[in-house]
């Protein structure tokens, strides 16, 4: 972009379920327009694992509501976020509108400081609505699958193929069921299907879409 200000405060909106690969194609566009990355999941996560340490219940409302409260960005660090038992718990916790709404504040002063590369679920329909670029990123659940096992795998983490795609596909549905916040398709979103594209491509469809919105000298 040829303006620094209005650069300073672009922001890039991605949604979609989970292992679509919206977290690598956000780091590389953050990287690629030098905008903070904003990975809301981690949000989730860690308020999901604050209270697993706590021998509390994730689908208590109040507990969870609280944990949200209380939640210090700097736990959003931590190395244990990613785990099969945290994705569950996080899904459970995000179905929680209290837990949603004190989340909120933070993600926008987050992306409105400097701009942001923001992914997530509701981050295009309601967090910003207004984004001037919103993409929604998904791909077959079978390919989702396989890369969230391959994930783990590389992690040391052993599951059965069958059990992660089990796992994807209840978290997607009720993150896609949920009364608030749940994940949809904003209708002005551009959708980029990574089902056959490798992270170079997605990247590179990415860039295009973003550029178509916000001007080629991007
Ligand atoms: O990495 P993956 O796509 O599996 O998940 P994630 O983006 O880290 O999100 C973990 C969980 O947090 C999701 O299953 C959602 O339930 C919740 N989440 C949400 O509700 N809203 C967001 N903006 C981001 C995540």
């Amino acid at each position: 972009m040829s303006h620094p200000e209005a650069k300073a405060r672009l922001v890039i909106a991605i949604d979609g379920p989970a292992a679509a690969g919206k977290g690598t194609l956000a780091r590389r566009l953050a990287q690629h327009f030098g905008l903070p990355h904003l990975d809301t999941g981690l949000l989730y996560r860690a308020v999901a694992r604050r209270m697993l340490d706590r021998g509390e219940e994730p689908a208590d409302g109040r507990a969870a509501e609280r944990a949200a409260r209380l939640l210090d960005p700097a736990e959003v660090g931590r190395g244990d976020l990613r785990t099969p038992e945290v994705d569950r718990a996080a899904s459970i916790v995000a179905a929680e509108p209290a837990v949603r709404a004190a989340l909120r504040s933070f993600q926008r002063e987050f992306a409105l400081a400097r701009g942001a590369v923001v992914d997530g679920r509701d981050i295009g329909t309601v967090i910003f609505p207004d984004a001037p670029v919103k993409l929604f990123v998904t791909a077959s659940a079978a390919v989702r699958a396989e890369r969230r096992w391959r994930e783990l795998a590389d992690r040391g983490i052993a599951v059965e193929p069958a059990a992660v795609a089990v796992e994807i596909a209840e978290r997607d549905a009720q993150d896609r069921h949920r009364p608030v916040g749940p994940l949809i398709e904003a209708a002005e979103a551009v959708r980029i299907d990574t089902t056959d594209l490798d992270p170079e491509a997605a990247f590179a469809a990415a860039l295009e879409a973003v550029q178509a919105r916000i001007g080629a000298s991007a």
